[in-house]
């Protein structure tokens, strides 16, 4: 089979192989192998996928299976301070959709987005385990409880100054 062209920084490459090593390039080591280079690259693109399959000897649609398969890796960069909104069930029913509509019209862009300027990015979770707040919304690793619609531009305005 032709080698695949993988259009990677060296850089980059020497991170995933180190990461590949550093698991013995064990297939069943997938998930931790995709853990560790979406913390090291911030994002699974094609190209870091295709370099993971390679090294550990399993099939590209595999390794795409599982990335598009649980939710915590993503295939598009993420803004610098990435918006989770939590639409589980305890959330949901405290009015998690109407925050989330805000934040939407607030950064105007779609989940799954980032704005512009790369500030945001905006998605959505199942459950974060902090039910007894909710509704609750993540930016980066802290939590904000408790949030309503109103709440919204006063957080966001924090991370804008
Ligand atoms: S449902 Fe949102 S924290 Fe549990």
């Amino acid at each position: 089979m032709a080698k695949t062209t993988i259009k990677i920084s060296s850089h980059c490459l020497k991170e995933l192989k180190e990461i590949c090593d550093s698991f013995n390039h064990e297939k069943g080591q997938l998930i931790n192998v995709l853990k560790k280079a979406q913390e090291k690259i911030g994002y699974l693109p094609p190209e870091v996928q295709m370099v993971i399959a390679e090294e550990l000897k399993v099939p590209v649609a595999k390794v795409y299976g599982v990335v598009s398969f649980y939710s915590f890796f993503t295939m598009v960069p993420k803004g610098k301070y990435p918006i989770s909104i939590c639409l589980g069930t305890a959330c949901y029913v405290r009015g998690a959709e109407g925050i989330l509509q805000e934040v939407e019209r607030q950064l105007n862009i779609k989940s799954g987005g980032v704005t512009p300027d790369g500030l945001f990015s905006l998605d959505c979770l199942r459950c974060v385990g902090a039910c007894g707040l909710a509704p609750v919304i993540l930016i980066g690793e802290k939590v904000y409880p408790r949030v309503t619609p109103n709440k919204v531009k006063e957080i966001l305005d924090e991370y804008r100054k």
